[in-house]
């Protein structure tokens, strides 16, 4: 017998907690507790269990061509080559960034290879999905709709329809009626999200749920369903450019730290296949504090540019910002730079970014921000068909990163001409990378190839 308990959980980040508290320990939100009975759900989901014991052997062929191509290749990659059958797959992202879009143009995909969708929408009429539709110009004549919220009517519907595919668009908005909370509190999530796992893998059908981010940089909702789900991709840019990053966070399936590259365009998402170029495209050719780096994206290499300004603090008390890089490691750089090169440059104003929109987080990409800030610092251009690859350590070292031939690739393949890249890695490959190769061990001679 489980006993009924109450708990309390925190809307922003599950934090658990036996009796209410005004400031969350886990994230710090304020008045974000809300109660729970716990007995309850815990004897809800357990009588749902009722499977058999079977050995792996007889389960058959690990296949993978149950893969289902969604037709955006973007999308498909990030999955790890196309939905899964049976799997649940989060997809999360800011309100208004093209979460509905996506999933709509991957229906229509799924439904040109002869695939049973269901878009189940508890935000939009059946109308206004007809209006997302025509404006996408795909057609999808058999996408079968249900505006429906209550969680038992969508596993009715699913056990009578029997899709291959379910879109839930959003799942802040379907509720079970047996839970007295609201829909969009812990438990509906919860409880919903556990009942969509029940449906897709007993049934082996494949469900898109659609979690919207809520409040600035705190993922609330989507971030407690991550444990429960097999893949979790999430739906990043600003809305001000274009350009729209899927992101795979978690992946049962697949690797993850894939990234698919779109733009919004007024007919829907369209898939970004040379992602160099476009990231490349408005660079601005010799102007002192602009760097180009090669920066994986998981198994892709991506060139990016990467700005610096430097300026003479007027204040005494410097500025640093950084956008799209980690600003302690901007930070550390700095430091290395004043100690190990020789360079006056820790009480500037310092701003660096990296353009496009990408986050760049690998410390791959030091190099490249040394050079920029060296760049700019000294108002000095280097040469624009220099690519600049490896981390920099604490005593000035330049240390060996990997997919180095990869990135190399990447950037002859775009017409860069040099780069300069850890010697460690540089002395096992030469000749084999289509561009001329520096190779250096410290950051000084990095510095004096990039400005010299
Ligand atoms: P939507 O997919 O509704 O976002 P979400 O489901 O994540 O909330 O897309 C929202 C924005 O995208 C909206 O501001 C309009 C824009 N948009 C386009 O620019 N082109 C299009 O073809 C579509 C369908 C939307
Ligand atoms: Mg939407």
């Amino acid at each position: 017998m489980v006993r009924e308990k109450t708990v309390f959980f925190c809307v922003e980040c599950g934090y658990e907690s036996p009796k209410w508290l005004g400031r969350c320990p886990g994230c710090g939100a304020w008045n974000r507790m809300e109660e729970e009975l716990r007995g309850r759900q815990a004897a809800q989901i357990k009588t749902a269990a009722g499977s058999a014991v079977e050995t792996l052997a007889g389960l058959g062929e690990a296949d993978d061509a149950l893969r289902i191509s969604t037709g955006l290749s973007e999308l498909d990659r990030v999955l790890g080559g196309g939905l899964v059958a049976g799997s649940l797959i989060l997809i999360g992202g800011d309100p208004g960034i093209g979460k509905s879009t996506l999933v709509m143009q991957a229906a229509g995909g799924l439904e040109a290879l002869g695939k049973k969708v269901l878009y189940v929408s508890g935000e939009e009429s059946p109308r206004q999905l007809k209006m997302r539709a025509a404006r996408l110009q795909v057609e999808m004549p058999g996408l079968l709709i249900l505006a429906e919220t209550d969680m038992n009517v969508i596993e009715a519907q699913v056990e009578a329809i029997r899709p291959d595919v379910v879109i839930i668009d959003s799942i802040q908005t379907v509720y079970r009626p047996e839970l007295t909370s609201a829909a969009g509190s812990v438990s509906q999530l919860r409880e919903s999200t556990a009942a969509l796992l029940r449906v897709a893998k007993r049934g082996n059908v494949t469900v898109l749920l659609i979690g919207h981010v809520t409040k600035e940089g705190l993922i609330a909702g989507p971030r407690l369903l991550e444990h429960m789900v097999d893949c979790v991709l999430y739906f990043e840019g600003d809305r001000q450019h274009l350009y729209r990053i899927l992101r795979g966070v978690k992946n049962r399936f697949g690797s993850t730290h894939e990234v698919g590259l779109f733009t919004m365009e007024s007919f829907g998402l369209q898939e970004v296949a040379n992602p160099s170029e476009w990231l490349l495209a408005q660079r601005p050719l010799h102007a002192a504090g602009s760097v180009v780096t090669a920066s994986m994206e998981g198994t892709r290499p991506l060139l990016v540019e990467i700005q610096a300004l430097v300026s003479v603090s007027s204040f005494g008390n410097f500025r640093r910002l950084s956008t799209g890089l980690d600003l302690n490691r901007v930070s550390l750089i700095l430091a290395v730079l004043e100690k190990h090169a020789g360079l006056h440059i820790q009480d500037c104003d310092v701003f660096v970014n990296a353009v496009g929109g990408v986050r760049l987080l690998e410390p791959a990409v030091d190099l490249a921000v040394a050079a920029s800030l060296v760049s700019s610092f000294r108002d000095r251009v280097v040469a624009g068909d220099t690519l600049f690859i490896g981390e920099v350590g604490l005593t000035g070292e330049v240390r060996g990163i990997p997919f180095l031939e990869q990135r190399l690739h990447e950037g002859s393949r775009m017409g860069f001409k040099r780069a300069v890249a850890p010697k460690y890695n540089t002395d096992s490959l030469r000749g084999r990378a289509g561009l001329e190769i520096i190779g250096v061990s410290t950051l000084e001679e990095a510095v004096r190839e990039a400005t010299d």
